[in-house]
């Protein structure tokens, strides 16, 4: 590891944990996920949200870390309340993988806790329930049982397939990886673009698993290329390889980098949409810390030339939002500034906790002092 970029990390990783212990404080009882007027807002009264594990996660990662007991206690009381989602069957969708990868698992891979094991397990068994067998991939979302959604699947579910590789590590039952292997299989296959980019959301008649069509989803249009999908496919794949060693996969992962490396603006901002009109200013900083992740994952799998053009490109995109679009304001709790969690959202420019989640994991990661969550 590059010492530059390892000394420079830890004195932001230290900055990261000062500013936390300060806020975490008046957050307590929490569940952010955006904020208003620099305050965390709490999804605590909205238990299936996708992004509640996050917090946790981050809360997680720094106690590793460092060692600060008030985050394993704030950490442990988020994963207690998402209990009431688990009972859910509504709110159980494919996004048990941001749930429960950084609230259960991360607590039984930290403690070795054995109710914290049900609990992923109990969720990995029902990600596992949501496979189409005809057309081979997770549905994502639910609908109000009208089977609209039944045959939508979407990109960012390739970060879900890790608690499934979870699931096989603890019990050796091979379902779990052949699901999640069958899952990638049908992205390379239907997402995947000749030019490495990706679709957001393509549908598939949930009956005979034939292709529909792809939408556009969260990004600008049909055929346009949301930055956070992008960044899921390219950290998504990456996890897939790291699980599995199928070459499939890693070759995918360095696909989508080379799109994405390709694409990144001169400023290191990141648009919403990288096919958006240049006169548009919204971005997307949560994209830029979860394409940091990805690619620093990535870089230990690859030749020593494309080792270095992912690590500098990660480290460039790091040292900008740190420098840009990072608030280091104790007084304001979120860290990570101007995200936008939709192309056609009304808001912009907002801060998502998952973009503080990513931040914080790829700062660690480059100076040593991240646990592998996923
Ligand atoms: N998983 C939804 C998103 O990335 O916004």
């Amino acid at each position: 590891m590059n010492e530059k970029d390892k000394s420079w990390a830890l004195s932001i990783a230290e900055q990261i944990d000062k500013k936390v212990k300060v806020t975490s404080e008046r957050n307590q009882h929490k569940i952010p996920y955006t904020s208003e007027k620099g305050h965390f807002n709490d999804c605590s009264d909205q238990i299936s949200w996708w992004t509640n594990g996050f917090y946790a996660g981050q809360l997680w990662q720094l106690y590793h870390a460092y060692g600060e007991e008030s985050f394993k206690r704030e950490a442990e009381e988020i994963e207690k309340k998402l209990d009431q989602n688990l009972m859910d069957y509504r709110g159980m969708d494919h996004d048990s993988g941001f749930k429960w990868m950084l609230t259960a698992v991360a607590d039984y891979k930290i403690t070795g806790d054995e109710r914290s094991k049900n609990r992923g397990m109990l969720a990995a068994n029902n990600l596992a329930g949501r496979f189409n067998l005809s057309g081979g991939y997770l549905r994502a979302w639910n609908d109000a049982e009208t089977g609209e959604q039944a045959g939508w699947a979407i990109i960012d579910c390739m970060m879900n397939l890790p608690l499934l590789y979870w699931a096989f590590e603890v019990t050796r039952d091979p379902r779990f990886t052949q699901i999640a292997k069958a899952h990638a299989d049908t992205v390379i296959q239907n997402f995947i673009r000749e030019d490495g980019s990706v679709d957001h959301i393509v549908t598939f008649d949930p009956a005979t698993g034939e292709k529909k069509q792809a939408l556009g989803g969260q990004g600008l249009a049909v055929g346009s290329s949301w930055t956070r999908g992008q960044a899921w496919a390219l950290y998504g794949f990456t996890l897939s390889y790291i699980h599995t060693k199928e070459e499939r996969y890693l070759q995918t992962a360095k696909r989508t980098a080379e799109y994405i490396i390709k694409m990144i603006p001169e400023t290191g901002i990141l648009p919403v949409d990288f096919k958006q009109g240049k006169e548009c200013e919204w971005e997307d900083s949560s994209a830029a810390a979860i394409i940091a992740c990805g690619l620093l994952e990535l870089e230990r799998y690859v030749g020593e030339n494309d080792q270095k053009r992912y690590h500098d490109q990660a480290v460039c995109l790091l040292h900008t939002l740190t420098d840009k679009r990072c608030n280091w304001d104790n007084g304001i709790d979120p860290i990570v500034e101007n995200c936008s969690a939709a192309y056609h959202d009304k808001d912009h420019n907002m801060t998502l906790i998952y973009a503080d989640y990513y931040f914080t994991e790829a700062i660690l990661k480059l100076c040593g002092k991240e646990i592998f969550l996923w």
